[in-house]
């Protein structure tokens, strides 16, 4: 079977006359650690083997030429007149216009691109394309940014034009990802560490509920400000810089009466997930998985109850794991409303595991679900070209 890198490669080279650069960008997990990278918390990701490909070539026309496989759609636009557009269009639009601001001469290039992400699967396709390209324009440019700088870049690429005013999560994972390993990353200050992913026999399934609500950005950003309002409050009152400051609840129940519900119960949550991704990254080390597994199922409970990102499909597929005895952990995964549940299940119970949750999922909800064992991967790099 022919590759998808070999067939972004042979559709640039049917496109253009240029010999092109191959990059992949990777898309990302996250084991724990949900809506906190933006509230100063501390979150597990890793890079996986599915993501973006890009080939990439510089034309110095002062045009760019963009097509997007996947959506099987031309973009040309002038340097000169980049603005916000739609959907793609917007992503990759955004990361040219960051080399802009940065002050970069963009002189034109042509580019193909493709991914094997489920669309609206929750593994952050958005940060896969930003990053893929950004990589490709530092080389190109000569820009001379990190990986880490290159992240942040990415993450203001998609508060600009598609106006998601994300964390640096799913940017960071993409850039620093590790084959075999998971990060460690406090999103205050970017310190970062990696664990070994040795799951003793164990292995990360994704079940993709095919569930993608429409005005997620707009929700994402809704709970983005409940948590400003509610740390606003806080800081006023507890004399504390974020989240993280607070480490009993108790310090919150007083403030219940002075907040609205929901302020109240997202930051809740997110002093609950702070506490719980920092328990769990101890339990890494120990190979303690069950009691991993147990902090995940309460940030499912959290994210649905509290934090009120989660949906009927995905609140059915984690109940389903839980009665799975050869689950040991399971959650949403993501932004929310949709996308996939991330599962820690045994690895020959894998196949009933999926057997059965596809059977059920279907005669629930009349969908057919898709599943993942997850393989992680390097983050965002430059692949050998073929002839
Ligand atoms: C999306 C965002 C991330 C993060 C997650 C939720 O993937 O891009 O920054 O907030 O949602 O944890």
């Amino acid at each position: 079977m022919i590759s998808l890198a070999a067939t972004v490669l042979q559709r640039f080279r049917e496109s253009f006359t240029s010999e092109p650069t191959l990059y992949f960008s990777p898309g990302r997990i996250n084991l724990i650690g949900e809506h906190v990278d933006y509230n100063d918390g501390f979150v597990m990701p890793a890079a996986i083997d599915k993501g973006i490909y890009y080939a990439v070539a510089a034309n110095n026309n002062k045009e760019l030429h963009f097509y997007s496989m996947d959506f099987d759609e031309w973009l040309t636009v002038a340097v000169a007149d980049i603005k916000k557009m739609n959907n793609w269009k917007n992503y990759v639009l955004s990361v040219v216009n960051e080399f802009l601001l940065l002050g970069h001469d963009v002189k034109g290039f042509d580019c193909v691109f493709a991914g094997d992400i489920p669309r609206g699967s929750g593994m952050s396709s958005s940060a896969a394309v930003e990053g893929g390209l950004a990589f490709a324009l530092n080389e190109m440019l000569d820009a001379g940014l990190n990986r880490v700088q290159l992240a942040l870049l990415c993450q203001r690429a998609e508060h600009n034009f598609p106006h998601v005013n994300c964390g640096i999560m799913d940017q960071f994972a993409n850039m620093m990802g590790r084959q075999d390993e998971v990060l460690l990353l406090d999103c205050k200050t970017m310190q970062h560490q990696y664990f070994p992913l040795q799951l003793q026999g164990y292995k990360i399934v994704l079940i993709n509920s095919k569930v993608h609500h429409t005005l997620v950005s707009g929700e994402y950003n809704i709970r983005r400000q409940r948590c400003e309002e509610g740390l606003a409050i806080l800081k006023n009152q507890l004399n504390i810089q974020s989240f993280r400051d607070i480490t009993r609840v108790e310090d919150l129940m007083q403030y219940k009466s002075g907040m609205p519900e929901k302020v109240f119960n997202c930051c809740l949550y997110v002093i609950g997930e702070i506490a719980r991704t920092k328990k769990a990254a101890a339990f890494l080390p120990q190979d303690n998985l069950i009691e991993f597994g147990k902090l995940m199922y309460a940030t499912h409970e959290g994210l649905s109850k509290l934090y009120e990102v989660s949906c009927t499909e995905l609140d059915f597929l984690v109940e389903l794991a839980k009665k799975d005895s050869h689950v040991i952990g399971a959650r949403m995964m993501g932004g929310g409303f949709g996308g996939c549940t991330i599962n820690i299940v045994k690895e020959e119970a894998i196949p009933r595991f999926i057997e059965t949750t596809s059977k059920e999922y279907l005669q629930q909800f009349d969908i057919v679900a898709e599943a993942y064992v997850v393989a992680t991967a390097d983050g965002t790099r430059k692949l050998p070209v073929t002839p």
